[in-house]
């Protein structure tokens, strides 16, 4: 059985990234094979090979599959911005066909049995005037992790991408509570607040870590349930 997610976050800098390599971790050390993939990256490095990405070379470190970069991720853009404003600029407009497309090739050659793909930005990231990052998961159909960026506004975007999620039709697999801000006033409460008015599964609570590894995060979560 192939378990296949899409890792939305309330925000930038929510941890969708450390949080995919933690569930990739865990994935793997309950004897899955795994995959990540970044299909957008806006914020990327020159290399000798091309364009590198932090975030999908931390997934692919997690990643008991071999794939080229470009199949990981195959649109990189250097300048750290919106991706479909990068895009812009660089001629290199965005469509959500064709990330669609990407993505189905990746997603069929892919052997792996647990397979996460990490957005960009929040939910709704814009790919041009007319279209989301979220388009293509409903296309996809990918049922959605979420990970809440615990810290004041969390609660607010983390109600909005729940229904954004379900006015999509797609099922929310489950969501992760990761604090970003070691600081945040009345944690217990917030957490309480999302316990009681989102339905689905906490599938974690991760604390501030002063050294935010995949192997730290996975002690803290647990795996979606395959039937949730
Ligand atoms: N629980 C945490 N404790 C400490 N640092 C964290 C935690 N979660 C995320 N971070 C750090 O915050 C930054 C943003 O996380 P990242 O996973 O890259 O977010 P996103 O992929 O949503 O943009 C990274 O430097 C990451 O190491
Ligand atoms: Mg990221």
């Amino acid at each position: 059985m192939k378990q296949k997610y899409f890792i939305a976050g309330t925000d930038t800098d929510a941890g969708k990234t450390l949080i995919a390599a933690g569930l990739l971790n865990k994935s793997k050390s309950e004897g899955l094979s795994t995959v990540g993939l970044k299909p957008i990256a806006a914020g990327c490095e020159e290399t000798p090979e091309g364009l590198r990405n932090d975030d999908a070379l931390m997934l692919m470190a997690q990643s008991t599959e071999e794939l080229p970069y470009e199949q990981v991720n195959p649109i990189a853009f250097a300048p750290p911005i919106a991706p479909h404003i990068a895009g812009q600029q660089l001629r290199r407009p965005l469509s959500a066909g064709r990330i669609v497309g990407l993505l189905r090739g990746v997603l069929m050659i892919n052997r792996a049995q647990f397979t996460l793909v990490e957005g960009a930005g929040g939910y709704r990231v814009p790919l041009n005037p007319k279209e989301t990052l979220a388009d293509v998961t409903k296309e996809l159909n990918l049922p959605v992790i979420l990970v809440v960026g615990m810290k004041l506004g969390c609660l607010n975007h983390a109600l909005l991408t729940v229904e954004a999620i379900q006015r999509d039709g797609l099922k929310l697999a489950g969501w992760i509570a990761n604090r970003v801000d070691e600081d945040m006033a009345v944690y217990k409460e917030n957490i309480e607040t999302l316990h009681a008015m989102i339905q689905a599964p906490c599938l974690g609570e991760v604390p501030f870590l002063s050294e935010p590894t995949p192997e730290t995060v996975a002690s803290h979560i647990k795996l979606p349930s395959v039937d949730a």
